[in-house]
């Protein structure tokens, strides 16, 4: 646990960098400073391991006053991970991850092997042990930075920022990584960034910074996205937050029509039937694995001749799907308005479908659980 008690870090030449933080971390969980470009979050997260020295109040590791321990020792046992990850350039990707064992005075072998262990860890294939940190694309440098901070085994991981200078894609396959490396070792992280988006996916708690250094809100994701404590904190995490806040509603909950669904070898007429019947625009089309092949119209099924099979119509994409049993409501209210028919294609993890669901059934899903 490591509590921020009142802690101030005021400049000579009069900046606030930080006002008055009053703030836990918990042991084992992901805690995120999320806020704009200078609200302090990078100055509060080096307070911790000393880096930059608080101008007024207490910082606790586990209960202990961090000024009463050696810095160099305390920072030897807080992992750190910043933005271009830090690496030293001359020295090869091994030797940049056991660079803290071998600090700490562990035989070279030991501390070889340790970091050969990381490598696997956060996914570098082992013949990148003896290349140097410009061989390595964005990502991989970050992942070296991450498992150079894991070496030693600390309990604590900052991280500033890491994933702020990768492109999108690779930023969204680090965020998993960490998501799964985390599920692994719950080490207490303490995650800087200023993209909210970032901070909603990796925080367990999530603290907002406003410009002045203050802490506007410190929340579980769900309820910062649900009750934002006043208009800076409304503005900062966007106007879209009640669509954000889907995803953290399972999409189990969803009722799913399956008298929609049609064999590619069932006949035209078969589906004009129940879709008139049921006053349905659109019905959607499987192979005999059940996997999802297209949406048709009733106005096609009213204009097609009968008896041809229905997989012989031009059928309208079904879009991407979303997993009934593991995705959000978010998956699949984006399915739904990203397919043709407004409709969503559930499936089970094979991907076989289950069932459909409009983008109305939808609507009324979300209300109930927004209430
Ligand atoms: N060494 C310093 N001297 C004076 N002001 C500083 C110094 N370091 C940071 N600051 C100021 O403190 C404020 C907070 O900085 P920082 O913690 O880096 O913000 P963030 O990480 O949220 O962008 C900023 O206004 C910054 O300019
Ligand atoms: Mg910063």
């Amino acid at each position: 646990m490591i509590t921020f008690e009142g802690a101030a870090k005021f400049y000579p030449d009069g900046t606030v960098a930080v006002a008055h933080l009053d703030l836990t971390v918990e042991t084992g969980k992901t805690t995120v400073f999320v806020g704009p470009s200078g609200s302090g979050k990078t100055t509060s997260l080096r307070m911790i391991n000393r880096m930059v020295e608080p101008t007024g109040g207490t910082i606790r590791v586990d209960g202990a006053d961090i000024r009463d321990q050696n810095p160099a020792q305390l920072r030897r046992s807080i992992g750190y991970v910043i933005q271009q990850a830090g690496l030293f350039p001359h020295r090869t990707v091994l030797d940049n991850i056991a660079t803290v064992p071998l600090l700490l005075g562990w035989r070279r072998s030991r501390a070889r092997a340790r970091a050969l262990e990381l490598m696997d860890l956060v996914g570098l294939e082992p013949a990148q042990a003896k290349r140097y940190p410009h061989q390595l694309s964005g990502g991989q440098q970050q992942r070296v930075g991450v498992a150079r901070a894991l070496a030693a085994d600390p309990p604590i991981l900052l991280m500033d920022e890491p994933f702020s200078a990768v492109d999108p894609v690779v930023r969204t396959s680090l965020q998993d990584e960490l998501i799964r490396l985390q599920q692994e070792l719950h080490k207490t992280i303490v995650f800087v960034t200023h993209d909210i988006d970032e901070a909603v996916r990796l925080g367990d708690r999530i603290a907002v910074f406003r410009p002045g250094g203050e802490l506007a809100q410190y929340d579980a994701p769900e309820r910062l996205l649900a009750e934002p404590v006043d208009a800076f904190v409304e503005s900062f995490i966007g106007y879209d937050r009640g669509v954000r806040r889907l995803s953290f509603f399972p999409a189990s909950g969803l009722s799913l029509r399956e008298d929609v669904v049609f064999d590619d070898e069932d006949r035209v007429e078969r589906a004009q039937t129940l879709v008139a019947g049921e006053n349905e625009p659109w019905a959607l089309v499987v192979d005999a694995e059940r996997m999802p092949k297209g949406w048709v119209s009733a106005e096609q099924l009213d204009r097609a001749p009968s008896g041809v099979p229905l997989g012989s119509l031009d059928l309208a994409p079904y879009g991407h799907t979303f997993d009934v049993g593991a995705d959000s409501l978010r998956a699949a209210l984006d399915a739904a308005v990203l397919s043709p028919a407004g409709r969503a294609v559930g499936v089970d993890e094979e991907g076989r479908v289950v069932g459909v669901v409009s983008q109305n059934d939808l609507g009324a899903a979300i209300w109930s659980v927004s209430e």
